[in-house]
């Protein structure tokens, strides 16, 4: 197939239909939001936003945008998992964008989604997802931070470099396939908020590029 007859047929496929989860302000799901609006993910419709937090600012986001919106409490794991299951299938979602989602799966959950879910991580993961350091492009290893605080994480250690990584989610925490990452420069008085101000304004545009990644290794 010429490259024109491919470009064509992907255009021609049926639209990707995203579903984003968040748990909180959201400006994620806005840059997949803004860049779907203005042409940037030719083929992919964001379909449903789910937040585990009835007062996540991404909320009103996804409701301004007239997106289906919903609140899926949180109390038992395997029910909220199930009723969470039931709704991405009822949506037909074809692809789930963790964009900063803060509850952890069941690995019996992960299972049913085998490589069409993706998780936004702030801070630098290896290509293989499991290993423990990261070689940064000027040849630094740094060690590779998973869960919570990272950002934090990465300025007690005193680390000169740090990022954002999405990647496949597997059932262990932040340790899937890279699909995308970008690095971070921590500049000296760097507060967490400041650093994570910076690292969330690449990962605006990192969270698109995944979404596209994903969708030429696809077809
Ligand atoms: C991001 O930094 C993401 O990497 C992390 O949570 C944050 C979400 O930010 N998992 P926002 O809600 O998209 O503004």
């Amino acid at each position: 197939m010429s490259k024109n007859e491919q470009r064509h047929s992907e255009e021609d496929a049926a639209p990707l239909r995203i579903a984003v989860l968040i748990s909180g302000s959201g400006s994620n799901l806005q840059a997949l939001i803004d860049a779907s609006e203005s042409g940037q993910l030719p083929g992919v419709e964001i379909v449903l936003v789910v937040s585990n937090q009835p007062d996540a600012a991404g909320l009103q986001r996804a409701l301004k945008h007239r997106l289906p919106t919903l609140y899926l409490p949180w109390k038992q794991r395997e029910e909220a998992e199930a009723r969470l299951t039931a709704i991405l299938r009822l949506f037909q979602v074809d692809l789930i964008v963790l964009a900063g989602w803060m509850r952890i799966f069941t690995a019996k959950f992960v299972a049913q989604f085998p490589r069409c879910m993706i998780n936004l991580h702030p801070a630098l993961l290896p290509d293989d997802g499991m290993s423990k350091t990261y070689i940064t492009s000027s040849g630094i290893e740094v060690p590779a931070l998973r869960g919570l605080h990272v950002v934090q994480q990465a300025l007690d250690a005193g680390l000169p470099v740090t990022g954002s990584t999405v990647h496949y989610v597997t059932p262990e925490v932040d340790a899937g396939p890279v699909i995308c990452r970008e690095e971070v420069v921590i500049e000296e008085g760097d507060t967490e908020e400041m650093l994570h101000e910076r690292i969330k304004r690449v990962e605006h545009r990192l969270i698109v590029e995944a979404v596209r990644k994903f969708i030429q290794l696809i077809h």
